[in-house]
């Protein structure tokens, strides 16, 4: 049996974990195959809104098993947060929780690495979620990282100590403060003594038993294809693989299982954090979109920046992932404008181009936008897509002719509800 990827295609917050959890009920495993805390996903029903950040978006449905894969990197402490919030709701959710054994930890001293890092980094700051992220993947790569498995092994402690001395010699060279490390210690070392206890599992073991068995596997992503380490807009990225790519090593799935690619994106674009963004909006039109479609983060509370939809970024997001089937969400935000514009295009150094270039210095690169009209109504309430305004078919058909993908969904609002399937 094949496996189907979910990922997102901008920088992220796209919506992918409204469409999980309204996707859920046509799997038997939902598996996240990368990032980590940094994430947050968040789901509405029934009038309830959670956010989640490492567990992935299927967890409120009793029919599928969740799936924490090896490409995931864990922090203890924000994973145990996360079991009480939804115990709290569900006492059964941890029975559908597996966490793969290779999967990496965060360390407390990975997050004062973090914090040192961006400091250091002065104005030239990515903007990180300060979870860390970036030296949690930076000590897998270097071979040094500790494992979920790690835990259950009898030198757990000492391999812990060890790797902390090394973090404390580089805190030591940034000058950094790591005082406050023992009170984190202590506390991480407690949710580690209470997530011993959840399904540890040897993951791509499990899911190829589970594709024997015929089983429907969801892989959800992570952050964006713009935010990905190699093809996002480096180096203001994340620091793992969030593109379809990352689904094989984040899981152990082989390429040719890989069936749907399912991206999502918004009908216009928002970046946290720092780094080029070529369609953003420091005006009115901004504004108006952070307000409407409450862009705040949903892991940090930070303010999004917001601008209009770029075409050939989608387009390049697309190819990279092999994307077979789009989903478009925050349609109803739009639902004020008059105009709505949709970069086609950028000139670079006084040249046409149609896609993003190597150096996207805003001073050299100014996106060619087209103008299309606004639908100018509310679509929160709308339930078909028969009865959607002209205006956003008319802007579907565009983006679909642009990107050459079809769009298989339109999402009108937060809530699983809010969901239109788009039958051509
Ligand atoms: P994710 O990280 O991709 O899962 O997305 P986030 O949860 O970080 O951000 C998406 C935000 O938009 C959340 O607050 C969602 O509840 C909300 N949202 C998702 N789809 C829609 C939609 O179609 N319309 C509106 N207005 N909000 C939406
Ligand atoms: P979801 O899964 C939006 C951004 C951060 C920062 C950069 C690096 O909710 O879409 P990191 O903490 O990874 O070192 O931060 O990436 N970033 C996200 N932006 N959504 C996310 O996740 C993000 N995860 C990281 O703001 O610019
Ligand atoms: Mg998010």
């Amino acid at each position: 049996m094949n496996i189907d990827v979910l990922l997102g295609l901008q920088w992220g917050d796209e919506g992918k974990g409204k469409i999980v959890d309204v996707l859920t009920r046509d799997y038997d495993i939902i598996a996240r195959f990368q990032g980590g805390p940094n994430a947050g996903h968040t789901l509405e029903f029934e009038g309830l809104k959670h956010v989640l950040h490492t567990i992935p978006s299927g967890i409120f449905h009793t029919n599928a098993v969740n799936l924490v894969g090896n490409g995931v990197v864990v922090d203890p402490v924000i994973f145990m947060k996360e079991i009480d919030a939804l115990t709290a709701i569900d006492a059964s959710a941890p029975d559908r929780l597996m966490i793969s054994r290779k999967a990496h930890l965060i360390l407390p001293s990975h997050r004062l690495l973090d914090a040192a890092s961006e400091l250091a980094k002065g104005k030239l700051k990515i903007g990180s979620t300060l979870k860390g992220i970036g030296p949690t993947y930076m000590d897998k790569t270097g071979r040094n990282g500790i494992r979920v498995g790690d835990i259950e092994q009898p030198y757990f402690e000492e391999k812990y100590r060890q790797l902390v001395d090394k973090h404390l010699q580089l805190l030591d060279n940034y000058g950094f403060d790591s005082s406050e490390l023992p009170e984190l210690e202590r506390v991480w070392m407690d949710a580690v003594e209470r997530f011993r206890k959840l399904q540890l599992v040897d993951s791509e073991h499990y899911l190829h038993t589970q594709m024997r068995a015929k089983k429907r596997i969801l892989a959800e992503g992570a952050q964006g294809s713009l935010l990905d380490i190699d093809f996002g807009s480096y180096p203001f990225v994340t620091s793992s693989t969030t593109t379809a790519a990352g689904a094989c090593t984040g899981l152990g799935v082989a390429p040719n299982k890989i069936k749907r690619v399912i991206g999502i994106f918004k009908a216009y674009c928002t970046r946290v954090g720092s780094g080029p963004f070529p369609t953003e909006l420091f005006d009115e039109s901004g504004e108006r979109l952070r307000k409407d479609g409450n862009e705040f983060g949903s892991t940090t509370g930070r303010a999004r920046r917001c601008g209009w939809l770029d075409l050939p970024a989608l387009k390049y997001a697309v190819e990279i992932n092999g994307v077979t089937e789009l989903m478009m969400m925050k349609a109803d935000v739009m639902g004020s404008f008059e105009q709505i514009q949709v970069c086609t295009g950028y000139t670079y150094h006084g040249k046409e181009i149609d896609h993003l270039p190597y150096v996207t210095d805003p001073d050299f690169l100014e996106s060619q936008f087209e103008t299309l009209p606004g639908w100018k109504c509310d679509l929160t309430k709308l339930s078909d897509w028969n009865d959607a305004p002209q205006a956003l078919k008319d802007y579907v058909s565009f983006i679909e002719k642009y990107v050459e993908v079809p769009i298989s969904l339109v999402s009108v609002g937060p809530d699983r509800a809010q969901t239109l399937i788009l039958n051509s």
